[in-house]
């Protein structure tokens, strides 16, 4: 099989449960992203921030992987070293769907960052402004994850991948946020073809060779089925 890179975001985890950003009922329909999601917001109110995402690292704990994520973790398995998987969630559910390798370009809700000298480490259920890192000691514990205005992780990495991809996939995510959203104009300049797989058309839709749209747990497993085939 050619080269494959595969970005999903939040709508491949929406049926187990864990809620998507930007539809109706999306996380920022009921937060101000300006609070939770960004470095100012942390800095106003470090509280406010730890509880937010210690409440979405307990509904990850309790969410299981859907067919989905199994669909892409087979994918992978059938395929060693041709699928790149990024994703923009920050839940482990494609690790327990079973993928051995999955690039967390806005972090993960399991790791935990000191904001004073970078030291990172398993992130317990429970964080707060004063924990001490356990490298430095200072009360700067913040959970590792992206937020605006700060960069995506393995941005290069990713870029390298998506220049040398036959093909890129994009899996529930609705194209709004950069640079994610650019990834398929960057492959398809780079000779990829590109496919969507969305609940409905994404922001970007028109910019995609081929689309089929429904829940991911239907749409990902069949296509999967279809490429082993
Ligand atoms: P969004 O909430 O913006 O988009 C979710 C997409 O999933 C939408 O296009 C939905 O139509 C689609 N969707 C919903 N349910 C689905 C299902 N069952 N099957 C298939 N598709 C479904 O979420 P993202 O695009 O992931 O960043 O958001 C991107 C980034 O914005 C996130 O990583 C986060 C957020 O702010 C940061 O926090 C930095």
């Amino acid at each position: 099989m050619a080269s494959v890179v595969i970005l999903t975001g939040a709508g491949v985890s929406a049926e187990s449960g864990l809620g998507t950003f930007r539809d109706v009922d999306g996380l920022w329909t009921k937060y101000d992203l300006n609070d939770v999601a960004t470095p100012e917001g942390f800095a106003r109110d470090p509280a406010l921030v730890h509880d937010f995402y210690n409440a979405r690292r307990a509904n990850c704990r309790g969410a299981a992987p859907n067919a989905a994520h199994r669909a892409l973790a087979r994918l992978q398995r059938e395929h060693p070293g041709r699928v790149t998987l990024v994703t923009q969630n920050v839940d482990d559910l494609h690790e327990r769907g079973g993928s051995d390798e999955v690039w967390h370009m806005h972090g993960a809700l399991n790791g935990a960052l000191c904001a004073a000298c970078g030291h990172r480490w398993d992130a317990p259920e429970q964080m707060a402004p004063s924990d001490p890192c356990p490298g430095c000691g200072a009360p700067a514990t913040r959970p590792d994850v992206v937020w605006f205005g700060e960069m995506p992780y393995l941005m290069d990495e990713i870029y390298a991948r998506l220049e040398a991809a036959d093909l890129f996939v994009s899996i529930g995510t609705s194209g709004n946020v950069y640079p994610a959203a650019g990834f398929v104009q960057v492959a398809a300049g780079a000779g990829a073809q590109t496919l969507e797989l969305n609940l409905e058309p994404s922001e970007g839709a028109s910019l995609f060779d081929a689309a089929r749209h429904g829940p991911a747990t239907e749409i990902v497993p069949q296509w999967v089925a279809e490429v082993l085939a």
